[in-house]
């Protein structure tokens, strides 16, 4: 069997290239992004950047981004196309709402079939203008204003994307904005905005509870942003490490925000081998290498409480729990089912394939780990779902390669390298 070896800098973090571009344009003058994720998800939000007017420039090393401004964009006059990337929808939308100006945003399938509402009803409340396909849905026509009213918003569910759209929106409205968070989810915006200056506050309201606070108009200053490498893109090549014997990895320049790292906690108490080393910190991000080696693992509960510091990573973690010793139960998925596909069905289906047993009671995931060998190949669904692919991708080391993807172009979506990466990483020391 082949196995995971070497060492390998990872990709660029998907979440910090659509924010580093997008605060970039809402900065006043040139910034410089390195290690920027050119993937599809990433490049619809710099072509809609470039739609609104913003000049972007491809260098061999970097990219640079010539701010307009939280007040500068232009009307566009196409469509601006989201493709599958429901971070470049939700974060635009928010980003464009108190511009003076008309946008219609369309998306593929997949997109057109994920809620919208859960941020433009915050942007109706401050009163842009917004029409939506059957009240949810893109395409969505919005009319933004230079002269939102400035409000306090609540975030019922536990997304940073609604969080980021709101901030976006709040930089060039003015007045005092209120954003409260009552489940914590990622904080790269918040982040990004500090090193690039802006004046606005914070304050915690107990453990997980927290209220954002931006006094706008805002003025970003451009300064140069170097991207860190993806967690949830490590993840497949982690657990592929623990799972396939005779592995060991380590892969470098990884981000380690704590609202992205949970999933190294969760391996490390299903007994992976992991450690973690911080190298250095980067525009408010701290940045590190991980080291993995194949262990024994065991079963586990996970509890709703962690699900938003989690949410990419359930389908790799999935992967884990086929192959550890016992039941692992996770719960409180339900946002899972409002991705790129309904991922709890989308891993159920290709679990039940393989000869998996699992039960999904309501919103919880249980798996049943067990040793698995394949006589013949099995056809595995990915449903579109860049996750789902990598993830049985992974799966697919450890079965001799007796698993048949449908479709691994979805990969492209968040790391165009995976393939090449996971070749790296198996040939290095398998000859
Ligand atoms: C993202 C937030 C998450 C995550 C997505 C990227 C972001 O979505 O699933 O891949 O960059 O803000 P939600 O926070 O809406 O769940």
């Amino acid at each position: 069997m082949l196995k995971f070896k070497g060492s390998l800098k990872i990709s660029g973090d998907k979440s910090i290239s659509h924010r580093a571009l997008i605060l970039s344009a809402m900065s006043t003058g040139a910034s410089k992004i390195t290690n920027l994720l050119e993937s599809d998800d990433v490049l619809r939000t710099l072509n809609i950047l470039k739609r609104l007017g913003i000049k972007i420039i491809k260098k061999k090393n970097y990219w640079l981004v010539y701010g307009n401004g939280t007040n500068g964009f232009i009307e566009p006059d196409v469509f601006l196309n989201c493709g599958n990337s429901g971070t470049t929808a939700r974060l635009m939308i928010g980003a464009v709402s108190s511009n003076p100006i008309n946008c219609t945003f369309i998306g593929d399938d997949s997109l057109s079939k994920r809620s919208m509402s859960r941020v433009t009803t915050h942007l109706e409340k401050m009163g842009a203008l917004v029409n939506l396909t059957k009240k949810d849905y893109l395409p969505l026509l919005i009319s933004g204003s230079s002269e939102l009213l400035p409000k306090e918003h609540i975030i019922q569910k536990a997304s940073a994307q609604i969080k980021s759209a709101l901030i976006l929106a709040a930089l060039n409205i003015h007045g005092k904005t209120t954003i409260t968070e009552n489940i914590p989810t990622r904080d790269h915006t918040e982040r990004l905005l500090k090193y690039l200056g802006v004046d606005f506050k914070i304050i915690k309201n107990g453990a997980k509870s927290k209220k954002i606070i931006i006094n706008g108009p805002c003025e970003l200053k451009s300064k140069n942003i170097q991207v860190a490498g993806d967690p949830s893109s490590a993840s497949f090549f982690i657990v592929g490490a623990l799972v396939v014997p005779k592995s060991k990895i380590t892969l470098k320049n990884v981000m380690l925000n704590p609202s992205r790292i949970a999933f190294l906690d969760i391996l490390k108490s299903m007994g992976g081998s992991i450690k973690i080393k911080k190298t250095k910190t980067a525009c408010g991000e701290d940045i590190g290498n991980i080291t993995a080696e194949h262990s024994k693992l065991m079963g586990v509960t996970i509890p709703s409480s962690k699900s938003a510091f989690l949410i990419d990573e359930y389908p790799i973690l999935s992967i884990a729990a086929s192959q550890a010793k016992g039941k692992t139960i996770m719960r409180g998925l339900e946002e899972l089912r409002h991705k790129e596909s309904d991922r709890i069905k989308s891993i159920v289906f290709n679990f039940k394939k393989i000869g998996i047993k699992f039960q999904v009671k309501n919103q919880d995931l249980i798996i049943f780990g067990r040793e698995i060998k394949l006589e013949k190949k099995v056809k595995i669904k990915s449903f579109n779902d860049h996750r789902i692919a990598m993830s049985f991708s992974i799966f697919n080391i450890l079965l001799n390669n007796k698993l048949e993807i449908d479709n691994k172009n979805c990969i492209n979506i968040s790391y165009p390298d995976f393939e090449k990466h996971l070749n790296y990483l198996l040939k290095v020391n398998n000859g």
